[in-house]
């Protein structure tokens, strides 16, 4: 036999059994940024390797070790995306999107990594994002803040707890960076080596670590909230009244530091205890001056991103239900005649019940053969069409999951009936497709 080839480590496919659940994200998502005025942006997945270098940071574990790059054809330098912000500043500047103007953006789609997969972390992962520019905030940042935790209120999720803290600008953290190398250099021997490592090039990583014994020693580390100067202490006041003021809970977590090296003034993550070691499920905060380092002109930005993956654990993790996606009817036929006339009134109940799931039988197999299918499928309804049916000028109907049976209803009536039958799962699917 043949050998078979396998899909990529950490690059997962999703099949029809879990897309329903992304559909119903994506669509909540979708509808709760168009709520809050945000317009979608798509951009490539490839983008030049330069791009990533300057806008994450060559000492983030982002750039230094996960990029996928490689130079094209015609000898460019090009990376798979690992996030969607570098890009999206690009493509803003780019195209003008960002002089003197405010701008309310979304994304989604694959990112890549080249990480040590394991549940909840992967090397090819989606995220939806949202960035906003112009607005030097902290106002922008309560709204995209709000904006997070309705989406979570909407798809249901319970007992996420959101985290904060403040960079500063470029200068508060040049004093803080050489506080913290101080505190750092004197347990020096003690840090795992990665950390041992990190002290020279990006020291606030440090207090990422996810090592017990850093961990342990950073807990008495300098706190970057004692460095904050005036404007940086005025901001963070500012988002966390806003925050109060609105009713979102926050905890301040003055070791948060996030992975990428672009951040200014307040980040945060939203966090859960239920998804084991990959618990961040939404992560962003300010970066004021990236927009300049990408060559466009001075412009304040925020936002954040969210692992879509991660989102979907946290849905079964809680148990929370997302409407079906299965078919509502199957469509079965016996004999030449009967699967024409099939396919005509199916074509019909389509134009008549727009949203409605129906599966028409195809291929040779008998009837037994077909209701066995119907009922797989997982359809509420058979529809039945023999030559007894034909010559009756109508079709039968089996319930599969409850009800009546009809041995012969007339064409007529067919709508009518099984817009009654499936009025919920119906008006559930309106609501979905419509609203969100
Ligand atoms: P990030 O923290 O690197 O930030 O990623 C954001 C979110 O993407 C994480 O909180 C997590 O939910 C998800 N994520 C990251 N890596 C993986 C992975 N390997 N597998 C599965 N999920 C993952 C950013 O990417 C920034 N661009 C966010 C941002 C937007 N900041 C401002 N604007």
């Amino acid at each position: 036999m043949t050998a078979r080839i396998q899909a990529v480590r950490g690059m997962n496919d999703v099949l029809p059994a879990d897309s329903a659940r992304w559909e119903f994200l994506y669509g909540r998502a979708r509808h709760i940024f168009q709520a809050y005025g945000y317009g979608e942006i798509r951009l490539p997945v490839v983008e030049r390797t330069e791009l990533f270098e300057r806008a994450v940071g060559e000492a983030t574990d982002v750039v230094e070790k996960e990029r996928y790059c490689f130079e094209d054809r015609s000898g460019e330098q090009l990376a798979l995306r690992p996030e969607g912000t570098a890009g999206c500043v690009r493509a803003a500047i780019e195209h003008g999107l960002l002089r003197n103007q405010q701008q309310r953006l979304w994304y989604s789609g694959p990112m890549f990594r080249h990480e040590r997969p394991q549940a909840g972390r992967y090397r090819q992962f989606y995220q939806i994002g949202v960035e906003a520019y112009g607005m030097a905030g902290p106002d922008i940042d309560i709204e995209i803040i709000a904006l997070s935790a309705r989406l979570w209120r909407n798809l249901g999720f319970r007992r996420l707890r959101l985290q904060l803290n403040s960079l500063g600008a470029a200068e508060v953290r040049v004093r803080y960076r050489t506080a913290l190398v101080d505190f750092l250099e004197r347990y020096r021997n003690a840090l795992d080596v990665d950390s041992q490592r990190r002290i020279g090039t990006n020291p606030l990583r440090v207090l990422d670590s996810k090592v017990p014994r850093t961990q342990e020693i950073v807990k008495d580390a300098p706190s970057i909230l004692d460095y904050l100067d005036n404007t940086a202490r005025s901001h963070f006041d500012g988002l966390q009244q806003g925050l109060s003021d609105v009713g979102i809970a926050y905890e301040v977590n003055p070791r948060l530091v996030r992975g990428l090296d672009y951040y200014t003034h307040g980040v945060f993550e939203w966090v859960t205890e239920e998804l084991g070691a990959q618990g961040t499920v939404c992560a962003g905060g300010r970066y004021d001056h990236l927009v300049e380092q990408l060559g466009g002109g001075p412009t304040p930005a925020v936002g954040f991103a969210s692992g879509v993956e991660r989102l979907i654990l946290l849905l079964d993790a809680q148990d929370l239900p997302v409407p079906d996606r299965v078919p509502q009817i199957y469509f079965c036929w016996v004999g030449e005649e009967a699967q024409v006339l099939a396919m005509r009134q199916a074509e019909r109940l389509r134009d008549v019940l727009p949203g409605l799931r129906m599966v028409v039988h195809a291929g040779n197999s008998g009837l037994r053969s077909q209701l066995k299918r119907a009922d797989q499928s997982g359809a509420k309804v058979a529809l039945i069409l023999g030559e007894r049916e034909v010559a009756g000028n109508g079709v039968q109907l089996k319930s599969l999951r409850g009800g009546d049976d009809i041995p012969l209803l007339q064409w007529p009536e067919l709508a009518g009936e099984l817009s009654r039958r499936l009025r919920t799962g119906m008006e559930r699917d309106t609501l979905t497709e419509d609203l969100f």
